[in-house]
């Protein structure tokens, strides 16, 4: 038995990281290919929640995030791409997420601002998502209260759709340059078609997360693939 790995818990802009999306991995064998990212140094692990009807695809629920947990004390960032947040937080809360992201766009039975303020209450890590076409100031009432904005650099619903440089860019450069003049701290991640070549553009415009599925679980050889990627937002 080697020692326990402590994972870094608190996400810093300054420290780079890549999150390997389970959404892209093979999931006749979840298990191992969670280990997988485990073996090559992943801290955080990214659970994409899809309802069905707040994006066009279904995913998976608490009972997956639950089944993760089971496998890894990597850290779990949980982004749930639904509607009612609110009325299934606990759920998700109890199976062992460790960051919950919310979309602004989504339904709520109560707020965004209640739900941040529950997810915190708990003792975890909480972040705001915007679509695409979402501009940066739907972002703004929550900004002191999140420690991740998360900028969906694709239409959430899939894996494997392209980077959208022009859409999202200065989305993110804005959502840097506030953070610095006001003195916040939240991370600044970057979601959808992270490549090698699309990673140094997030990070030159201010993403220091960089959740990457397809080309993390894509590649047969994730040690290169993961050495490729943190190489790229180095
Ligand atoms: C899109 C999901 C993403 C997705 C990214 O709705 O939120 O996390 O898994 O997949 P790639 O990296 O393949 O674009
Ligand atoms: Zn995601």
């Amino acid at each position: 038995m080697g020692e326990p790995v402590a994972y870094l818990i608190d996400m810093s802009p300054e420290i780079p990281l890549i999150l390997p999306s389970l959404l892209a991995a093979d999931w006749s064998q979840v298990a191992s290919e969670v280990k997988r990212a485990e073996a090559v140094g992943v801290q955080w692990l990214h659970l994409d929640v899809m309802d069905g009807a707040f994006v066009e695809n279904i995913s998976f629920g608490p009972q997956m995030v639950q089944t993760v947990r089971k496998c890894t004390s990597m850290l779990l960032d949980v982004h749930l791409m639904m509607h009612r947040p609110d009325h299934y937080l606990e759920r998700f809360l109890a199976a062992g997420a460790d960051n919950i992201t919310i979309h602004v766009e989504a339904r709520y039975d109560t707020s965004v601002a209640e739900t941040l303020a529950r997810i915190r209450h708990a003792g975890k890590k909480c972040g705001i998502a915007l679509h695409p076409n979402t501009p940066f100031e739907a972002a703004l009432p929550y900004v002191r209260d999140i420690d991740l904005l998360l900028i969906m650099t694709v239409v959430p619903g899939f894996g494997g759709q392209p980077f959208l440089e022009k859409e999202t860019m200065p989305k993110l450069a804005e959502a840097r340059d506030y953070r610095e003049a006001h003195g916040l701290s939240y991370s600044l991640e970057v979601d959808g078609g992270i490549y090698t070549n699309t990673a140094p553009i997030a990070k030159a415009n201010g993403a220091n997360l960089f959740v990457c599925g397809t080309s993390f679980y894509g590649p047969a050889d994730t040690a290169q693939a993961m050495a490729g990627l943190c190489a790229a937002v180095a």
